[in-house]
């Protein structure tokens, strides 16, 4: 097979850092600060694994990755937003992200929280507008919104945030625990690659096979980021080790252990990958997915 992974995230990143920056005011404006902090955190060292999903389910389904591109910016604020919260000292209060000192470190906390806030929202004016510009169709923009809100608000990503915090120091049951992994990271993985699908204004079937295959990928990414939290190091990973503990974080990995926590990801990446059968061409993501198993950082 003549796939090579790396290559081909590394030429979606670059698609997307090229556009992303694009979207963002100058910095020569009465609330330039605001916009610092937010190019500082969407500035280089993430993995870009969420707009390399949006553009390549938007390819599968047979319309240009470029087509996609503005969700592919949109999604990865809307992570970057995560991130910055999620690093904040009444979250996970780590101090260190993408190999830099976090938001809050280098601006302080007010300005993280309003940064955050306003990557959360610029996503909603990128994706509406390429509908009003008909980059993509006016349709497919409103259901990429209603996408996007549904899975990163209270029933996604925010609410998987909430029972992340409540369930520190408590012993919750593991499927308590892979519940809150679906919503705290899968519901944005199964964005991008729905999102994608819709872009490229595909079919009921290959949107739901996509959604599953990213909400699956989605549980198996959390578990081993959990995994490189235990068993990394700072350099590598580029945000704190150890932090879970810490916390008294309930995880996957403290339930099961290592060794178990890294044969359940690699099993759930392979029901992920069942899930490509509605499309054609999918060597990319096999193999991205299960690079994801025995990533590094
Ligand atoms: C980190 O996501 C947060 C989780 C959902 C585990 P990534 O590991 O994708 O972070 P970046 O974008 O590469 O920094
Ligand atoms: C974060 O999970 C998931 C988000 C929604 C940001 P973690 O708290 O484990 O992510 P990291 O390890 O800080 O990146
Ligand atoms: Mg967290
Ligand atoms: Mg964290
Ligand atoms: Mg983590």
């Amino acid at each position: 097979m003549n796939i090579n992974v790396k290559e081909i995230l590394s030429d979606y990143a670059e698609m997307t850092e090229e556009a992303m920056f694009k979207y963002l005011p100058k910095t020569d404006c009465l609330q330039g600060t605001l916009v610092k902090a937010m190019r500082y955190s969407l500035s280089a060292g993430g993995k870009r694994l969420r707009p390399a999903l949006v553009m390549e389910f938007c390819r599968v389904c047979g319309k240009e990755p470029e087509t996609a591109l503005p969700v592919a910016c949109a999604i990865e604020m809307t992570h970057t937003f995560s991130l910055i919260h999620d690093d904040l000292p009444c979250m996970d209060d780590d101090d260190l992200r993408r190999g830099k000192p976090s938001c809050h470190k280098a601006f302080g906390e007010a300005e993280a929280v309003l940064a955050g806030d306003a990557l959360a929202i610029l996503p909603y004016e990128i994706i509406a507008e390429a509908g009003i510009k008909n980059r993509i169709s006016g349709d497919a923009a409103l259901k990429i919104i209603r996408l996007l809100s549904e899975l990163s608000g209270c029933k996604g990503m925010t609410g998987g945030q909430m029972i992340d915090l409540e369930s520190e120091n408590k012993n919750v049951s593991e499927a308590v625990v892979l519940e809150m992994y679906r919503m705290k990271t899968g519901a944005l993985l199964e964005f991008c690659c729905k999102a994608g699908c819709i872009a490229a204004g595909a079919g009921a079937a290959q949107q739901l096979a996509a959604g599953s295959f990213g909400q699956r990928l989605g549980l198996a990414f959390q578990i081993t980021d959990d995994i490189l939290d235990v068993i990394s190091d700072e350099k590598t990973l580029g945000k704190p080790v150890g932090s879970d503990a810490a916390e008294g974080k309930c995880t996957y990995v403290k339930i099961a252990g290592v060794e178990k926590a890294k044969q359940t990801a690699l099993s759930i990446t392979k029901q992920a990958i069942e899930q490509l059968s509605e499309f054609n061409d999918t060597d990319f993501l096999r193999e991205l997915a299960l690079s994801l198993t025995d990533r590094k950082f």
